[in-house]
């Protein structure tokens, strides 16, 4: 990706510390969707960010996460994490652009495939991705859903797994 990506109506740009405040209030106004993130968290991995904008406005944010202890940890597993777009915003190829542009940020490392846990499968599918039993990313439950508030048991848990070959 170049340093902004241009699509009709939306800007695609790596985020700064100046985004942080609106990306905290996009993640939490989408508890119900995603993962929740302290603003303190969101400072300390601004540079996993990307947000599009429209007409100035901050409408999406996506960030990733590398798992070396996911498959190989030189060919690592990314996950795509903190993907939301204003509703005002919606269906018009902005959630997908944002999407891509994690694929395309995250590419020159090399990793061997994106995961993500989501409630949208469709949203994901419709980018190339399909469904992965949860044991593929043991480690990411061990280490994110032991904490979930949410479920007792992430293999209950209504999220799906989805993965991207990258290679
Ligand atoms: C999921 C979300 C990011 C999609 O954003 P968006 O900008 O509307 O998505 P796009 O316009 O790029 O849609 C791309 C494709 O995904 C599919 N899609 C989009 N939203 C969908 C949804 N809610 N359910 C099922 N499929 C969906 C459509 O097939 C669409 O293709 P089309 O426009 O050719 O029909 C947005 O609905 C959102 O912020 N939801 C709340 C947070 C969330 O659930 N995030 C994902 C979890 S990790």
């Amino acid at each position: 990706m170049s340093a902004t990506a241009q699509q009709p109506g939306a800007t695609l740009r790596p985020a700064t510390l100046r985004d942080a405040e609106k990306i905290h209030a996009l993640v939490h106004l989408h508890r119900d969707e995603l993962v929740p993130r302290p603003l303190g968290n969101i400072v300390e991995h601004i540079d996993r960010f990307l947000v599009a904008e429209c007409d100035g406005e901050l409408v999406g944010c996506a960030a990733y996460q590398i798992w070396p202890e996911i498959g190989d940890p030189l060919k690592a597993t990314v996950e795509v994490q903190s993907v939301a777009v204003r509703v005002p915003y919606r269906h018009r190829g902005i959630g997908r652009l944002l999407v891509m542009g994690i694929v395309e940020k995250v590419r020159p490392f090399s990793p061997r495939e994106l995961i993500v846990l989501t409630l949208t499968p469709a949203f994901f599918e419709s980018m190339g991705f399909h469904e992965t039993p949860k044991t593929h990313i043991m480690h990411k439950l061990y280490v994110g859903c032991i904490n979930c508030t949410k479920h007792a048991n992430p293999f209950t848990c209504p999220e799906h797994a989805m993965l991207l070959e990258l290679v």
